[in-house]
Formats: C-alpha cells, structure tokens, sequence
C-alpha cells in the first residue's frame, strides 16, 4: 500500500538541511552531540561517567508481513544508538495505523516484531502512543547510556582512516523492484534478512577497536551519510564503489530500468559537494545514493587495525565487511565516488 517504504521515505536531505537552518539550536554545555553535525542521535551529559543517547526512527511499510515489518523498523530504530557507540536499554512505541482499514491483528503482528527485535537487542519498551493513520508507520523512540568520552560521532573521521562498511547496500533497489515484479525471491529474502540484522555485532567490534568515527547508512544513502560525516569531521571521504558488497542482483536490477526515486533526491544534494570519477559506471553511481532501510555501519577505521576489525566483523558472521574507501585531507570537494 505504499510508494516508498521504509527509509525511503524520509523528507529530501536538502529540503531538511534548509528547514533545520531556521531552527534556533539550543545551548547547554551538557548537550555533547546536538544536530549541527547531523549525527544519528542526540546525546546529553548526565554525569561525567553517564550520558544519554536519544533518537527516533519511523516509517511506512518495507514489506507486506506485519511481524517482519516491526521487526525491521525496531531494528532501524536501535541502530542509531549502537552507531554512537551506545548501549540501548529503553523504547517508546511509535504508530500510526488504519483501524478501520486494516485488521487489528496486523496492528498486534507489528507491535509483536518490534518487541521481539527490541527483546534481542536487550531493549526494554517501556511505553508508546498510537494515531489512526493510512498509510501504517511504524518505529521506536530509543534511550541509551554512553560514556561522555566514548560517543561515536560523524565528526570523528581522520585523514589516514580507511572507511568499512559492514552490511551490503541494494534494499531500496531490491524493494522496488519487488513492486515491479523484477526482484527474485532470493534477492528479496537477503534484502529482508540483511534490514532485519541488529548492528549490535558491528558496535561492539568499534567499541572493542576505540573507533571514533561512525553512522550507520540509512535513507540518504551510502553516498549521503558518507558526506555528512567527511562536512562534520572536515575531511575528504573516498568512495571505491567497485569494493562495496551488494545484495545479489542489485546491480542488474537498475539495468532494467529499476532506480526509486529517493536515489534521485540524495543524488540532488551531494551533488555539489562530490566528485565523480569520469569513467564512473551508471549503475554504481546511483546504487551509492540508494535509500537503505536498516543498513550497516560506516565506520572509519585507522588503517594499522583495519586488518583486525575486518576479521573481527568477519567472524562475527558480517561476512559481506569490507574496505570500501578512505579518508583523507580536505580537498576542493567533500566527496570523492570512483568505480
Ligand atoms: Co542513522
Ligand atoms: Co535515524
Ligand atoms: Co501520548
């Protein structure tokens, strides 16, 4: 019942970018990552030892299974504290749902996903509130504690680090193309299998290693939340899209014609700030700006560990992890995309 599930469905970055601009930012010492630096969650100082990671998540539908659906959207939702190097531990429900559309039991499926999920990541939902709403929209408010002096930030990439993303990219396209009767049953199961995965291994080998830099890759696509973090950290960030791992036939899905129209909308707003390579293959271009629902994370890695968080990730069952760029000194562009 819907055009663009999942996180595809967010606002354009750039109409948000000029809306959040007439925003008066609040000020308080104890506010350690506001929305200046577009991180996946706030976090507020409670003590020295104790501050707290808080971020919402929702969207419409990526699938027609209810339980699925609030299995992804938990999953999206917590991922944005494990992103800054935190601990979830409490969620409030978000819903909007048609009751007099819908069966309650989809209503009830949903609930029970997202509690599963939540359950699995140690998450406690402790709350939530529901609006009768068409299309459903479904996703959690998440707290979690960090410690002040270990948040994982867009702002802390290094020249020098290399980049390692630790989910394949291609579920916008796979979902599109399952609207258009063009994705396998295979293709789809990986996507499904893939958004419903917690980044709770992947944080845990970024606490382990120290990383300072991450996010994890979501609606604005790889390309999109890569320059986010090289315009926080001042950085230059560069994209070998050839080393990126893809779900099965991502690729040759947008041969045929198949490109959701968020791709278009984040291609839009980096466009002034990337370069790309002039042999730079189509397809690969427009599969760095695909909306991911529920994606990996985007680390930066120093390059004297990367061959130990890559085993690390690997052994943890992240078995697509892989090197996919570099960080290094700002250039004339934020943004660098190669084949
Ligand atoms: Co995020
Ligand atoms: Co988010
Ligand atoms: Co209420």
């Amino acid at each position: 019942m819907v055009e663009s599930g999942g996180c595809s469905a967010k606002i354009s970055p750039k109409q948000l970018e000029e809306v959040l601009k007439l925003l008066h930012l609040p000020e308080d010492p104890d506010i350690l990552v506001g929305f200046e630096t577009h991180d996946d969650a706030g976090v507020y100082k409670v003590n020295d030892d104790l501050a707290l990671v808080v971020t919402t998540d929702f969207f419409p539908p990526v699938c027609s299974d209810p339980y699925e659906f609030g299995q992804i959207a938990a999953a999206n939702s917590i991922s944005d504290v494990y992103a800054m190097g935190g601990k979830p531990v409490i969620a409030l429900n978000i819903m909007m749902f048609p009751a007099s559309k819908l069966p309650m039991e989809a209503f009830a499926e949903i609930l029970k996903g997202g509690a599963d999920k939540a359950s699995e990541a140690g998450v406690k939902i402790i709350g939530g509130h529901t609006i009768d709403d068409y299309p459903p929209k479904y996703g959690l408010a998440v707290t979690g504690y960090v410690h002040p002096k270990k948040i994982i930030t867009n702002s802390g990439a290094r020249a020098g680090d290399a980049l390692i993303l630790t989910k394949p990219l291609g579920t916008g396209i796979i979902l599109a193309g399952q609207r258009l009767g063009i994705a396998g049953e295979k293709d789809i199961n990986e996507a499904k299998r893939q958004m419903k995965l917690l980044n709770r291994t992947g944080a845990e080998v970024m606490k382990k290693f120290s990383i300072r830099g991450a996010t994890d890759v979501t609606g604005f696509g790889l390309a999109g939340h890569a320059l986010k973090m090289a315009r926080a950290s001042k950085v230059t960030i560069t994209l070998d899209m050839k080393k990126v791992p893809l779900i099965g036939s991502t690729y040759k899905i947008i041969d045929e014609g198949c490109i959701p129209g968020a791709a278009f909308r984040n291609l839009d707003f980096a466009d002034p700030d990337t370069r790309f390579a002039e042999d730079l293959d189509y397809n690969l271009k427009m599969i760095a700006f695909d909306a991911q629902t529920s994606g990996g994370l985007l680390m930066c890695v120093p390059q004297n560990l990367t061959e130990s968080v890559l085993s690390d990730l690997h052994a943890a069952g992240l078995t697509s992890s892989a090197v996919i760029g570099s960080i290094q000194k700002k250039t004339d562009k934020y943004l660098i995309i190669n084949n």
